[in-house]
């Protein structure tokens, strides 16, 4: 006979719903190595280069999005100068559409400040990625024909700063929720 769980409390539920953004751990970099071949094959980045992006912090900053207990989501950036770098964003596929990428994006700008500007790049065909960039007030600047083989790679820009028709940082999206 089954023997029934006993239903979970409330903050069982939301602990198991619930994404939170943490700081990247050494003990993440294995999973997220594995995540990279799942979500990124061919251009996935070895547990030796996740070694090397920790390593290089805080210049670098890399933030793991995790859910119940599994890591759902990753970000990083390259920050230091004029310019900053957005080294890596990804969501598992079972977490996506739900505002974790907005999210995780939003945590690079902020960690990115007070850089003057952000730059990324994009596969052509990334049309989930380009939405998202594109809501976030990022520009094209650069086309790298045939970069990705067939696929050309974008190169991106976004002010960053209080300027006028720059896209909201972090707090006042917190302040939205
Ligand atoms: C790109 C990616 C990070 C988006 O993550 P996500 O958590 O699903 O994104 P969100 O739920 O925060 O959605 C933010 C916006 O992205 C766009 N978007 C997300 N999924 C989309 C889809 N399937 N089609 C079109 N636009 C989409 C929308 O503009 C969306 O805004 P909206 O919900 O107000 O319409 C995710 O698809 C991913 O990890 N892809 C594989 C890895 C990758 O391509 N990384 C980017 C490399 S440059």
């Amino acid at each position: 006979m089954n023997s029934a769980k006993a239903p979970a409390t409330t903050t069982e539920a939301t602990e198991a719903t619930e994404v939170t953004l943490r700081e990247t751990r050494w003990q993440d970099l294995q999973r997220l190595a594995d995540l990279e071949s799942e979500l990124f094959g061919p251009q996935a980045w070895s547990l030796a280069s996740w070694w090397g992006e920790l390593a290089a912090r805080p210049r670098r900053a890399y933030v793991t999005a995790v859910r119940g207990g599994e890591i759902v989501g990753y970000a990083g950036v390259d920050r230091g100068g004029a310019v900053a770098d957005v080294m890596t964003i990804a969501v598992t596929p079972a977490a996506r559409g739900l505002g974790l990428g907005r999210r995780l994006l939003h945590r690079l700008v902020e960690s990115a400040e007070p850089a003057e500007a952000l730059l990324l790049e994009v596969r052509a065909d990334n049309a989930a990625a380009r939405a998202l960039y594109d809501s976030e007030g990022f520009e094209v600047v650069t086309v790298r024909r045939r970069y990705y083989g067939e696929v050309d790679a974008l190169v991106l820009r976004r002010h960053l700063g209080a300027a006028p028709g720059a896209a909201p940082g972090e707090a006042q999206v917190e302040a939205q929720r």
